[in-house]
This record gives structure tokens, sequence and C-alpha cells, in this order.
């Protein structure tokens, strides 16, 4: 694995690595257990769009692993301007030993990998959010003990999170179950992956169809970045595909809700099961330690890891 770009170019055991190490990287941080396996390094962090949880997760993840975090803002960069993103990649290449970039065309975040020779990670585009999906992996199994034909059900817009959470989902073992408008489905390539894995895969314009028997219910919001100026007219799509305790009461007794955050109380989600469902913060939390992981597998000289087992 040189760069994390999407979840679709990953095998299934390079995400169970990550895991493992996420959860190593988790114990010994709560242990007080130094882990600079990248002291002299440093991660460029590129933001085209606003973030509270990326980028304070990976600029002190960097530093709990001994190097630094650079955030470069569009407003500063020559991007701003029109530099070319192969020029960018070029440049950047000489001086830093990563990238991680949040920005619109999923276009950007490939091109950046083709034309730099440095480890590139999505910190998410319209198309994909590997990293939350690996946090939210992380959690399932913290909570579940394994991903063996759990179900998770995402109920909202076929978006970003939609498309990482179907590919990381089934990649794993779970199966999955999209309850979305049919003008507001997963990206094609997706379903199109989705649909070999057969009946685990199966998506339904009904809320309450999806969310049965469910072990986990994920939503996320109705417009994302980029998409404010559709926000009523999605509020008029979206109606009925809320969390709520209706939902709740068809999913399994003990299902888990998880939610990537920022969540919008009263649309996607009532602030009722939001507040009875503390392992969203959990999950908050774990982008922490599964970015960390992430920065370790790529960027990591070769005798640190062998040192460390890793
Ligand atoms: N979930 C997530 O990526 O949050 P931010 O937009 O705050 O980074
Ligand atoms: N779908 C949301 C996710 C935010 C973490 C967005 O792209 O804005």
């Amino acid at each position: 694995m040189k760069h994390l770009l999407k979840l679709l170019d990953l095998k299934e055991s390079e995400i169970l690595d990550i895991l493992n190490l996420a959860d190593q990287l988790k114990y010994e941080k709560k242990n007080g257990i130094e882990h600079k396996y990248l002291e002299g390094k440093s991660l460029g962090m590129i933001f085209q769009k606003s973030s509270t949880r990326t980028r304070v997760s990976f600029e002190t993840g960097m530093y709990q692993l001994g190097g630094q975090a650079l955030f470069l803002s569009p407003r500063d960069l020559q991007i701003g301007r029109g530099e070319p993103i192969e020029d960018t990649a070029r440049v950047l290449s000489r001086y830093l030993d990563g990238i991680m970039i949040r920005t619109f065309a999923q276009q950007e975040v490939e091109d950046l990998a083709k034309y730099g020779s440095i480890p590139i990670i999505n910190g998410l585009t319209d198309f994909a959010h590997p990293c939350q999906v690996l946090a939210d992996l992380m959690t399932i199994r913290e909570y579940k003990g394994e991903f063996d034909n759990l179900k998770l059900t995402f109920v909202g817009d076929g978006n970003n999170m939609a498309n990482s959470l179907i590919v990381g989902c089934l990649k794993v073992g779970m199966q999955v179950a999209i309850a979305c408008p049919y003008d507001y489905r997963p990206d094609a390539t997706v379903i199109n992956f989705a649909e070999k894995y057969g009946d685990k895969f199966t998506i339904t314009p009904d809320v309450m169809k999806a969310c049965k028997d469910a072990d986990v219910i994920y939503t996320d919001v109705w417009a994302s970045m980029g998409q404010e100026g559709e926000a009523e007219k999605r509020k008029q799509a979206f109606k009925g595909y809320q969390v709520n305790a209706e939902t709740m009461s068809v999913a399994k007794k003990d299902a888990m809700v998880l939610h990537c955050l920022p969540a919008h109380r009263g649309e996607e989600i009532t602030a009722e099961v939001l507040e009875a469902h503390p392992e969203i913060f959990d999950e908050a939390e774990n982008r922490l330690h599964a970015q960390k992981a992430v920065m370790v597998k790529l960027m990591a000289d070769k005798d640190v890891l062998k040192a460390k087992h890793i």
C-alpha cells in the first residue's frame, strides 16, 4: 500500500492490518507508551473544505508520532491562484514525507498521487472518506468484537460516507443496507462493486425495511460541504430519512449508532438518539488512532517498522 486514496484500492488484509495497528497505537497512547515512529517526518495537510476532526486528529497524531504537520490553506497556497496540481505534487514531494488532502474532486487526489512521489492520504472528497470509515470499522470491532455478518444500515444521502462505508464494510465481511431516495443513490462504481457481494448488499428507498435487525445504524448530513446551495431542496427530498426512535425500534436491541459528525439534530438524526449513543464520540476519537496507523504504515522508515514488528 503506497497511498490511501479510496478503500476500493485496498485489500481486506490491508484494512485489517491498519485496524490492528490502530488498536495497538490506542493501547500505547492510553498507557503512556511513547511511539515516535515518525520522528523527523513532515505531513502537509491541504484543506479545500472546513474540518474539525480531520485537521485536529492528523495534526496531533503526527505530533504524537514524533513528526510535524503543516496546515496548508488554499488561500495561501499557489493552488488557490491556479498552480496546477501536477506541479504542486512534484514540488511538495521534495519537502514533505506525506500529504493529506481534503478537496472536492477525487481526480485531484488521484493526480497528486500520480505526479508526486510521496504517500497521499484522502482526507475527504465528494466521492470518498476512507479515513472516517477506518475509524468507523475500528469502533464497530471495539463494540461488537468481530465483523462477520454484522449488518450496517446507512440512512440518507448516497454521498462520500455511503460510498466508503459500502466498500469498507463489505470488504471486511459485513452486510450493508442503504436506505436512500432513488435520486440520491451512491456512486455507480460503488454500486457495481457492491453487487458482486450478492444479498450481502441491499438498497431501498424504505428506511424501516433497511433498518430491520441492523447491528449498526449510520447516518450523515443531507447536504454535504459544497452542496449548501441545495440545502432547501434536499430538506424536502430527505424528509423521513431520519434516524429516530422509530427506526431504532426495528433494529437489534443492542444496535450501535454511528455518525461521522458534524450532525444536524432534527434532520438526519434526532437529538434524543444522538445523545443516547456515546459511541459516536468513541468513533470521533478513533479518527486519531486509525489515522496514526495509516501514517505509520505509509510513512515510517522500513527499519522502524521492522524494529517495532509492524
Ligand atoms: N467527520 C469529519 O471528517 O469531520 P471534520 O469535517 O470535522 O473533519
Ligand atoms: N458528507 C459530509 C461528511 C463530513 C465529514 C460532507 O462531505 O460534508
